[in-house]
């Protein structure tokens, strides 16, 4: 290994100079508009697996390309399915970027850009680790076999399609994401949870036109109003969700893991003051950890109805919509949860209201066994990396394919985040840490070795 990681702290620059032209290609997959950029960043991700002498395809999709990647098999040694994805989210609004998304910066020993942190950074890492391996020692302890996307963040639903049709192609004894974060900065973490995650986009109409208020308000049911009230009538005062059966299959913590949970050196007030809060709120009878990890949540992402313009306008809309989501935990199931929700909001529509509901992105939670060698391997690796355990947590967020990879190829899991909570997430000004991302490459590096020796 000494020879690896010296290897690896004599060519930093250049992995940086590298992840700099990955980030700026703006790889937005939501928009049309970058698709050729989305094409632009497979290409290029394929070009750097070439380089490092693997078999590699561009994948094309009904959507954006999926770049695969495979090694060698090795004889006795497991085989590790690395997924991450090249895809990145809008960057709107772009005047509140300090740089701008698509033009990498150094600030404060980040890297700052759209995607440097989610997830080309974090994917990146395990390419330069491998490399590494190739580089010093002409050969990898373990065969990789790398499967990046570009529709993570539209919830990759061609590569459910794909990971179905290719079960042979990707067997594999274990699966490393990258594409979540540390517990703290200094504090690395192992995930062994995911939220999973439904999103709506409800569509009210009343009239066939805007009306006037004073002339109209009053004898038709406002759109507006009606929106407001349905979507309030989803949860209640104790942050309870109104759906029906929508507990059913939540399976509730046991009280060991509440105590695992509190017993983690989290920080509420810090919490709280980074995002500018004065208090925390949420679920009755549950703690922060628990809610934000472990409980699943309502949340309304998007609300558009009448006039947005200056000063003020007396309309009765024609119409109102919102974007909304629940994020699951394991056991849920997204189908079942839409069926009750159409169920309750057609109870709740009013007289005089046509209502639309569409859903998307529609992926179950995980959670992954910590008792497993490949867990054991990856604490090791981390901690030689980053000089301190890691501990054990789970995410709010969503990898819709996780939880697809856990139960089509049969392989345990591991989610390995090397960023941190204030990294700006689909905010403006995400940013990576440059000793992170050296750090990962290096607990990368290690972990092929530690499961070379598992045997396959
Ligand atoms: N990498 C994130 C998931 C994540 C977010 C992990 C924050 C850790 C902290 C992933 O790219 C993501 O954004 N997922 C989406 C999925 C959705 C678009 C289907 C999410 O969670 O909203
Ligand atoms: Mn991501
Ligand atoms: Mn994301």
């Amino acid at each position: 290994m000494s020879e690896i990681n010296a290897w690896l702290e004599a060519h930093t620059g250049r992995f940086e100079e590298e992840l700099c032209q990955l980030l700026r290609i703006p790889s937005i997959s939501a928009d049309a508009a970058h698709r050729e950029d989305v094409a632009r960043a497979a290409s290029w991700t394929a070009d750097q697996f070439r380089a490092m002498g693997l078999a590699t395809e561009v994948i094309p999709t009904a959507g954006h390309p999926l770049v695969y990647a495979e090694s060698d098999p090795v004889e006795g040694a497991p085989k590790v399915l690395v997924y991450g994805h090249y895809d990145v989210q809008p960057v709107e609004p772009l005047e509140a970027w300090i740089s701008p998304p698509f033009e990498p910066t150094r600030r404060e020993g980040n890297l700052h850009a759209r995607g440097a942190t989610d997830d080309k950074g974090q994917m990146f890492t395990h390419l330069k680790s491998a490399e590494a391996w190739l580089k010093n020692e002409g050969r990898l302890p373990v065969q990789l076999k790398y499967l990046i996307e570009g529709e993570e963040e539209v919830g990759s639903e061609n590569l459910h399609r794909f990971l179905q049709e290719q079960v042979e192609r990707l067997s594999c004894d274990c699966v490393v994401v990258s594409d979540c974060a540390q517990f703290a900065p200094g504090q690395p973490a192992i995930t062994y949870g995911l939220r999973g995650i439904c999103y709506y986009d409800l569509k009210l109409t009343g009239p066939n036109r805007d009306l006037h208020s004073g002339s109209f308000g009053g004898t038709v049911t406002n759109p507006a109003v009606a929106l407001a009230r349905m979507l309030a009538a989803l949860i209640d005062d104790e942050g309870r969700i109104q759906v029906p059966g929508f507990y059913d299959d939540v399976v509730p913590l046991s009280e060991e893991e509440r105590r695992q949970l509190a017993d983690l050196p989290f920080d509420e007030r810090h919490y709280l003051d980074e995002i500018g809060v004065d208090q925390a709120a949420g679920e009755k009878d549950f703690t922060t950890l628990e809610r934000r990890w472990a409980r699943p949540t309502y949340d309304i992402c998007g609300l558009t109805s009448g006039h947005q313009g200056e000063g003020a306008k007396t309309v009765l809309p024609a119409e109102a919509s919102a974007k909304f989501s629940f994020r699951l935990v394991p056991n849920q199931n997204p189908d079942k949860i839409t069926g009750g929700l159409r169920a309750k909001l057609e109870e709740l529509r009013p007289p005089g209201i046509r209502m639309e509901l569409t859903s998307s992105h529609g992926s179950p939670g995980m959670l992954a066994p910590l008792k497993s060698p490949y867990v054991q391997a990856a604490a090791r690796a981390i901690e030689d990396a980053f000089g301190r355990a890691p501990v054990f947590i789970r995410e709010g967020g969503s990898i819709p394919v996780v939880a697809a990879f856990q139960k089509v190829l049969k392989a345990d899991v591991l989610l390995l985040g090397w960023g941190q909570d204030d990294d700006n997430t689909h905010s403006p000004n995400e940013k990576f840490s440059l000793a992170d991302f050296h750090r990962a490459i290096k607990a990368s590096a290690r972990l092929w070795g530690e499961l070379g020796r598992l045997g396959g």
